[in-house]
């Protein structure tokens, strides 16, 4: 089933014997912009690869990735469900991914797979090219899932001032805060946790944020995890609302524009993540070749 599925999707390795060949493993895969993401890549960068999608059944993740690693494939970027099947999948992890508790991007080398997580690295160069200022600013992060937890490590690098995670319910925002207790205080930042109704009590949450980024998938379904009196409470004009969803403009970003805050949508973060898998899998002495603002503003026309 895995190679057919493989092979009706065009990433089956051995179909391309000239070439090498990557994939971006998820279900489902059929929108994924990866492909043409990373072909822009190799364009700029004059690198004679193929980029496929491989749609792997819900629970056969191991199973498609080991065909097709065995069958000759480079590297493969790993979406939504399989983040966590990817990071038991591969023989060694590194640190940001463990850390992430997940992995988005493999490879193999000497017969030995590598899991790294480009994930937050991402987001941090998104925001930055975005000109917005990381160091001392006050961050809010919503949701406590899988999306948040990978990016939180690399936003407290930058040293904001403090980073505010705040989730439906609140056990899954302390857990997280616990888990990166110690990296926030290596780096002088204040982490705290809150409930989404906290966002609304101004003696729970004193003071506006210049940072805010949704990492719920409530925008997929045309909700938002804020209400109107947390909108208030939280974002001033000189806000960034930054929803890691992408395409459509959420009602989290509709909130925040109605606050005359800056918005953007999670598309930069998709292509900055796609450059790091793209450099550690290909060297990284080609950064200087790829653009990846240039691909962004490509596929934004
Ligand atoms: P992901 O990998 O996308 O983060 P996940 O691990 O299932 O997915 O986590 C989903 C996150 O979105 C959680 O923080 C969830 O809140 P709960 O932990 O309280 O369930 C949050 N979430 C999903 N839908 C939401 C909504 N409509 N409003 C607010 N939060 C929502």
């Amino acid at each position: 089933m895995t190679s057919s599925a493989s092979i009706a999707l065009h990433t089956d390795p051995s179909l391309f014997p000239d070439l090498e060949v990557y994939a971006v493993a998820g279900n489902p895969i059929g929108h994924s912009k990866s492909p043409l993401i990373h072909q822009r890549f190799a364009e700029q960068a004059q690198q004679a690869m193929h980029y496929g999608r491989l749609q792997p059944d819900l629970n056969g993740f191991a199973k498609a990735a080991k065909a097709f690693f065995a069958a000759g494939g480079k590297g493969m970027n790993v979406t939504v469900p399989f983040k966590l099947d990817a990071q038991e999948f591969a023989d060694e992890v590194s640190a940001r991914a463990r850390l992430a508790g997940a992995v988005n991007t493999l490879w193999m080398r000497d017969g030995k797979i590598y899991g790294d997580n480009t994930d937050g690295a991402g987001l941090v160069r998104d925001l930055l090219a975005q000109g917005i200022a990381l160091e001392q600013a006050r961050i809010l992060l919503i949701g406590a899932g899988g999306a948040a937890r990978g990016v939180i490590g690399p936003l407290l690098e930058q040293s904001p001032k403090c980073l505010v995670i705040a989730n439906r319910s609140s056990a899954k925002a302390d857990e997280l805060v616990k888990l990166f207790a110690n990296l926030a205080a290596s780096q002088e930042v204040a982490l705290e946790s809150r409930t989404l109704a906290d966002l609304e009590d101004v003696s729970k949450t004193p003071y506006p944020f210049d940072v805010v980024i949704n990492a719920t998938a409530a925008g997929l379904s045309g909700e938002s995890p804020l209400t109107t009196k947390a909108v208030s409470n939280i974002f001033t004009p000189s806000s960034f609302a930054y929803d890691m969803v992408y395409g459509k403009t959420t009602v989290f970003m509709q909130q925040a524009l109605q606050r005359g805050a800056r918005i953007s949508d999670g598309l930069g973060m998709l292509v900055e993540q796609a450059a790091d898998a793209f450099l550690l899998w290909r060297g990284a002495k080609l950064a200087s070749c790829i653009d990846p603002r240039a691909v962004l503003a490509k596929l934004r026309s």
